[in-house]
């Protein structure tokens, strides 16, 4: 099945309302760290290093969630939310339709709605939808969009349980490619090589 997605991930049922500037691919591993030792200049592995971290950053599981709107997105083709919801206030929805309304604790397999205590939408300045790896790189650095420092960033990447959901999504949905541990390795090995942002 996951084959079949990386060969073809355009032909899925919802494909015509893709919105994503650049489809990521569904590949279901992630290049481990030590692959990368063979690239000798430390600036060029952490840029290579980030790139296989962007297969997750760049993935709909992550991408849904991080709207330059005030709309999250639904699917593998990020297509609107459906039904019409907003950010709100705080971003976890207006104060008649709360995200928590439909969002519980966990995924709820009878409906396919996913679930997480934290359920709500990462704010205007963390927004990635329409942007370039190397723009949601620079982002991610830029204390005027980020309340977190680098230790903080590689934490929230590597253990928070609202990024893990995106490998444990419920119902049929793709996860995010490889494991969060992994994906946390990455990021590490990234910052430790000046965390350099693709162009
Ligand atoms: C009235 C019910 C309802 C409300 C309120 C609601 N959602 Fe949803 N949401 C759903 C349903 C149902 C799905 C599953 C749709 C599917 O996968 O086909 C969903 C899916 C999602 C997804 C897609 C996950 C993925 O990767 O496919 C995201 C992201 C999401 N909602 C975010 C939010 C946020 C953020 C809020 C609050 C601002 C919110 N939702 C409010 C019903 C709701
Ligand atoms: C259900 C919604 C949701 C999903 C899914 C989601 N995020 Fe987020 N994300 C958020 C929220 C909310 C914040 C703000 C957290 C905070 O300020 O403490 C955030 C913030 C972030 C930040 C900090 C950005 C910055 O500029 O400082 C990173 C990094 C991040 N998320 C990574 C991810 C990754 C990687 C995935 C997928 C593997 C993911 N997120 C999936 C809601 C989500």
């Amino acid at each position: 099945m996951l084959v079949a997605f990386a060969l073809r991930p355009r032909t899925m049922p919802d494909s015509q309302t893709i919105v994503a500037a650049e489809q990521p691919v569904h590949l279901s591993h992630l290049r481990n760290v030590e692959s990368f030792s063979t690239i000798p200049d430390p600036q060029a592995r952490s840029v290579a290093v980030f790139q296989e971290a962007g297969r997750v950053i760049q993935h709909p599981r992550c991408m849904n969630c991080h709207p330059r709107t005030d709309r999250p997105t639904q699917t593998d083709a990020m297509r609107p939310h459906s039904p019409w919801v907003s950010r709100g206030p705080d971003d976890a929805g207006e104060p008649t339709l709360r995200c928590s309304t439909c969002h519980h604790q966990a995924n709820f397999e009878a409906s396919g709605v996913p679930g997480n205590p934290k359920w709500k939408l990462a704010p205007i300045e963390m927004a990635w939808q329409g942007k370039s790896l190397g723009e949601i790189c620079r982002q991610l650095l830029d204390p005027a969009r980020s309340h977190m420092n680098r230790e903080q960033l590689l934490h929230h990447m590597a253990h928070d349980e609202l990024v893990g959901w995106a490998w444990h999504p419920g119902g049929r949905r793709t996860r995010a490619p490889g494991t969060q541990a992994e994906f946390g390795a990455l990021i590490q090995a990234w910052l430790e090589t000046g965390a350099r942002c693709p162009g």
